[in-house]
């Protein structure tokens, strides 16, 4: 076990000990190995450097209550990475060579694995890149897909606090039949300095709306949006929102809960209908959202008292991370215990 202040981690880079590659060249994968170096060297005309031919992931193993190592749902990111190369035209890994290349990257690094009750985890990277030379904007014909994990703090050192977030009139994040529903490199450049500008102005995150319209909710730079309202979860359904697996299980467990669940484009005004409102993704499970600001109408939506996680988005919260530390039932089984580490 690595001497590390487990509880002390943020969400940043720590170094490891090895990262697995695989690299397509000739028409297929080559085997996969493992190197202790931190840096790929590529061709300066690489694809991916000038044509964002970029995909990545993010998953988290948890250490368990009993011991085990778990990971959670990793074929749903292995098919992600799938439809994000196939918008992008990039070769890709299977689901089994995904799956098997972030566990042996686990296994690698069993020592970062963070242990159970500190609330941190192991945050895993799956990448993938044009890495063949092109001058012209063509698909490279030479790929890499690269696994690193880094162990990562607890998401609220102190404590399940509510953020305050802003709408953003003045940028998009991606078209409305652009590349917002699959997760490449040039949707995060995109949000850069709205996300910069939001944090200037002392909002935790930017919430985004349709492009087309600027009617509807679409959702925030790193995570989906859900409201709860009268027994609904509501999650936007627009085709610029990245598929969040957070989210989608998420969907599950409110219905398991007794939510009824709705999948649908959610007007802006309907903001002032939710009680709870939050933001969803792999590195918090869940944001609850306290405040949104609007600039159009200079008005604050308020939820509670705009600084503690509500009721049911605590119940979601912690019947999640209860099942990827192994304190509830896997009863889905989205769990892939990684045995003998
Ligand atoms: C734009 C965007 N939306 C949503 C999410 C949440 O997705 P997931 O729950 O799969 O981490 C992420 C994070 O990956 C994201 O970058």
């Amino acid at each position: 076990m690595k001497d590390i202040k487990w509880g002390e981690l943020g969400f940043a880079y720590t170094k490891t000990v090895k990262n697995v590659r695989s690299e397509w060249k000739d028409g297929k994968w080559g085997t996969p190995y493992s190197t202790d170096s931190e840096h790929i060297n590529m061709h300066m005309a690489a694809t991916c450097l000038h044509y964002g031919q970029e995909i990545f992931e993010g998953l988290k193993a948890f250490r368990g209550k009993d011991g085990k190592v778990r990971l959670f749902r990793v074929e749903e990111n292995a098919k992600r990475m799938i439809d994000s190369a196939n918008y992008l035209r990039m070769q890709y890994p299977s689901v089994d060579l995904f799956r098997d290349m972030v566990v042996e990257a686990i296994r690698l690094n069993a020592e970062f694995i963070p242990p159970y009750g500190t609330g941190a985890s192991l945050y895993i990277r799956p990448l993938l890149i044009g890495t063949g030379a092109q001058v012209g904007v063509k698909p490279a014909t030479e790929f890499m897909f690269l696994v690193f994990v880094t162990p990562v703090g607890p998401y609220f050192k102190e404590g399940f606090n509510a953020i305050s977030v802003t709408i953003d009139r003045d940028h998009d994040r991606a078209a409305p039949l652009g590349t917002g529903h699959v997760k490449v490199g040039g949707n995060y450049a995109a949000s850069m300095e709205s996300g910069e500008l939001a944090h200037k102005d002392g909002f935790a995150n930017v919430l985004f709306l349709d492009s087309a319209t600027h009617k509807f909710i679409d959702e925030f730079s790193a995570a989906n949006f859900f409201g709860i309202r009268d027994g609904l979860y509501v999650t936007p359904d627009s085709h610029s929102v990245l598929p969040s697996i957070t989210n989608k299980t998420l969907r599950e467990i409110a219905e398991d809960l007794g939510l009824k669940v709705e999948n649908r484009p959610i007007a802006v005004e309907e903001l002032a209908q939710f009680t709870e409102t939050g933001a969803v993704g792999t590195a918090a499970v869940i944001s609850p959202v306290g405040k949104i600001y609007d600039p159009l109408t200079k008005h604050t939506y308020i939820y509670g008292d705009g600084k503690t996680a509500g009721e049911w988005s605590t119940k979601l919260y912690k019947t999640l991370q209860g099942i990827q530390y192994g304190e509830i039932e896997d009863t889905h089984g989205w769990n892939t215990v990684i045995e003998g580490i």
